[in-house]
């Protein structure tokens, strides 16, 4: 379905990098900040890679100006950041932070100065203490009114200065790691049941933050970012194509589909349900999701990597591990509901340093498949390679691995618009190099070289620009052409 068009960037394309709050800003108990859950989880010894936390993360909090300095000579025309909840309401919801609220003022400001277009994540996973030791966080349905709060709050402080709003990160993989795998607070594991009920009450947030904004920011855009994992049959024996149907409907459909049209995927909903963990609504629950989903303005999509599916009819688990019908390894799938799945790695396929599978045209077959099934625009909301990189003695940082990556992908987008996706924006993860959750920083995804060490006591924190750096400043002042 290709089509020859020689630059199939649109103009207002958004070339742009992105960055969470507790993983760039440090000053965690700075101008009245409150704790996250996120604060509290990594101080538990063992839980993070040589123990590493945020407390200094590469300090953007104090460097803002600087770093915002770097984006306006790389020439980036947006930057995605997400505001730490913690900041604007440190230990109750009656009480706003006003030097919150000012410090994300002078970063949006700077950004405007700079002609770098604000993209706002609101929630990225550091949720303010209090509410988890309240009412235990997003398994109450408690939040829903919090969230739309905290929402409220920052649609009235920024509404008129930034057009682009995310109301949630990566929502399948926090929820996942954090009640299903123990990896992320508050570190449970198997909880199936509430893991779903918790989703819901995620969804139920997201979905009245959409509501309030159409009054407040009525030429803004607002949509969810989704952790895709676009999938492959491992080949073509039809038990193998029926594993990849419920692998879409549990791991990527469940979640846009609700972004999209408010309601969750049928063949799903009936095998939780059989298995007794579907979640439970209330009265004008889906009335709501369907009302939000119709002011949806885009799907953001963060992409890493594809998966390979393979039924998987003995032992009902999945590739975490965590899925089991009965509860008991070796169990069967329950008769007339769809068959489970295993991941093996796709053997076509190169892997990251992490073991994570480099597809580059994975991203297309997401764009494509999310423009036919929900017609939405697209954000790329994060693309990147997590790898070791060296600085050098003269303070270069070779990182051609990191523009193959970035060039690959970014080849895939240009051909998706050509075949009919609307992207708006690419925001590759990360401008600076920044704090991993769980693997501290020698993982690093930046265009800036941070200097901070796992073992550093006192890191200089330096910047340093990556030939990825110049790279993608080119890309960006020929729209593309350089690719
Ligand atoms: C997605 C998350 O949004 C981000 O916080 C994380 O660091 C990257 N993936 C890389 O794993």
């Amino acid at each position: 379905m290709m089509q020859a068009n020689k630059n199939a960037f649109p103009k207002d394309f958004l070339w742009g990098s992105a960055s969470a709050a507790y993983q760039v800003e440090g000053a965690w108990d700075e101008d009245g900040k409150g704790p996250s859950i996120w604060d509290e989880f990594v101080k538990v010894p063992g839980t993070t890679y040589k123990n590493t936390n945020g407390d200094v993360a590469v300090d953007h909090y104090h460097r803002v100006e600087e770093d915002v300095r770097l984006m306006a000579e790389m020439g980036l025309k947006t930057y995605r950041f997400s505001i730490a909840w913690a900041r604007i309401f440190p230990t109750s919801m009656d009480e706003v932070n006003q030097k919150g609220l000012d410090f994300y003022h002078k970063l949006i400001d700077l950004c405007l100065e700079n002609n770098v277009e604000p993209m706002v994540t609101i929630y990225h996973w550091d949720l303010p203490l209090f509410l988890q030791e309240k009412y235990r966080g997003w398994e109450s349905r408690e939040i829903i009114a919090d969230f739309k709060k905290y929402a409220v709050t920052l649609f009235e402080a920024y509404g008129s200065k930034v057009k682009y709003w995310i109301t949630i990160n990566e929502q399948n993989i926090f929820t996942r790691m954090g009640w299903m795998t123990a990896q992320h607070p508050p570190k449970m594991s198997g909880e199936e049941k509430l893991y779903y009920q918790v989703n819901h009450n995620v969804f139920l947030a997201h979905a009245e933050a959409v509501l309030a904004f159409q009054d407040l920011v009525p030429d803004g855009m607002i949509g969810a970012s989704f952790a895709l994992h676009p999938s492959y049959a491992i080949d073509c024996k039809p038990e193998n194509v029926v594993a990849k149907m419920d692998y879409d409907d549990l791991k990527n459909y469940w979640w846009m589909d609700v972004y999209a049209y408010g309601r969750y995927p049928k063949a799903a909903m009936k095998y939780l349900q059989t298995k007794g963990v579907a979640p439970e609504f209330e009265s004008g629950d889906a009335e709501l999701l369907a009302e939000a989903a119709k002011h949806v303005d885009f799907m953001g999509v963060n992409y890493y990597r594809s998966d390979t599916v393979e039924y998987n009819p003995m032992d009902g688990i999945d590739s975490s591990g965590v899925f089991n019908t009965t509860g008991e390894k070796g169990s069967m799938t329950i008769p007339g509901v769809p068959g489970l799945y295993k991941n093996p790695l796709n053997p076509n396929l190169p892997t990251t340093d992490w073991d994570w599978t480099i597809d580059p045209i994975g991203i297309r077959v997401g764009c494509r498949d999310i423009t036919s099934r929900y017609d939405l625009p697209i954000i790329i909301s994060e693309n990147g390679l997590g790898a070791f990189d060296t600085l050098e003695e003269d303070g270069s940082i070779h990182d051609p691995y990191r523009i193959a990556y970035l060039s690959e992908h970014l080849k895939e987008i240009k051909l998706a618009i050509e075949e009919g996706s609307e992207v708006l924006a690419y925001c590759t993860w990360s401008f600076t190099d920044l704090l991993s959750w769980l693997n501290g920083y020698q993982k690093r995804y930046g265009f800036v070289y941070v200097d901070q060490y796992e073992e550093a006591v006192e890191p200089s924190l330096k910047r340093y620009k990556k030939d990825s750096f110049y790279w993608y400043k080119d890309v960006i002042a020929s729209d593309g052409k350089t690719l």
